[in-house]
């Protein structure tokens, strides 16, 4: 069902360096279905962080093709409007703006964007209000928890109202209580909005949460696992 698929990843190849090469991806292929939640395991070094990078157009592959949404990559022309408007990014450290309030970081992306100010205000609002935080809408980064950063940081994301959002370790800070906060909050949005997921993360709870988890190794997934398989020594339950 290809016309049903978001992220289709053809042997990419990623080859960093020129002296000595390091092949981050090598013949990697993978297709995420729209309305999917997908974990992304495997080693430190196994090229998850370049794979999310290419799929959000952050980096090119330097072989293979990925499209996402419709588009080949390697001929959308504008590809900060790509960046802006098609995926939306969480990271493991939050980038918020410690200046900004949470409701001021959330309208930055949309800046740039055809949103008038007022929408920009109400979009931000209504998205504090998603990840439960409305009443912290006037806070600094400094004045909130790790967790409710994290969650202002996934707001942030889909300010502009990406098909696609791409998330590397986001609980990798947080206590796992926090993280299961996080991990919940997407849950929902994957459930209410239909929004599709890619997570990368290194916990077990956190991918058990998933709909499929893709173990990567040496620039290729080499095994696909259901989430009971991570659940047998889960203490996350829900
Ligand atoms: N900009 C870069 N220049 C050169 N090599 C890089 C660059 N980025 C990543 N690499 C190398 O590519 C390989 C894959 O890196 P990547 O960051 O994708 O791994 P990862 O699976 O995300 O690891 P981790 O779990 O530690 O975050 C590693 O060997 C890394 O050293
Ligand atoms: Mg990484």
């Amino acid at each position: 069902m290809e016309s049903e698929a978001i992220v289709i990843a053809r042997d990419l190849v990623k080859v960093y360096g020129d002296g000595a090469e390091v092949r981050a991806l090598n013949g990697l292929t993978m297709t995420v279905g729209r309305g999917e939640f997908i974990a992304v395991m495997g080693p430190s070094g196994s090229g998850k962080s370049t794979l999310l990078h290419i799929i959000g157009a952050l980096d090119r592959p330097t072989g293979g093709e990925v499209w996402v949404d419709g588009q080949n990559l390697a001929r959308v022309r504008d590809l900060d409007a790509f960046r802006a408007r098609t995926v939306g990014f969480v990271f493991q450290l939050h980038n918020l703006i410690p200046t900004l309030t949470a409701r001021e970081n959330i309208e930055v992306p949309m800046m740039d964007q055809p949103v008038s100010r007022r929408e920009r205000r109400r979009r931000a609002e209504e998205l504090l209000e998603r990840v439960g935080l409305r009443e912290r809408m006037n806070h600094l980064p400094n004045q909130l928890s790790g967790g409710e950063r994290q969650r202002v940081a996934i707001a942030r994301a889909l300010a502009n109202r990406p098909a696609l959002l791409l998330a590397d370790e986001p609980t990798g800070n947080l206590d796992s209580q926090s993280g299961a906060e996080v991990v919940g909050l997407m849950r929902e949005l994957n459930q209410d909005l239909g929004m599709t997921i890619i997570i990368v993360t290194h916990d077990p709870a956190v991918a058990g949460r998933a709909h499929r988890i893709l173990l990567m190794q040496d620039g290729r997934i080499i095994e696909e696992r259901r989430p009971e398989e991570m659940r047998v020594n889960d203490p996350v339950t829900d």
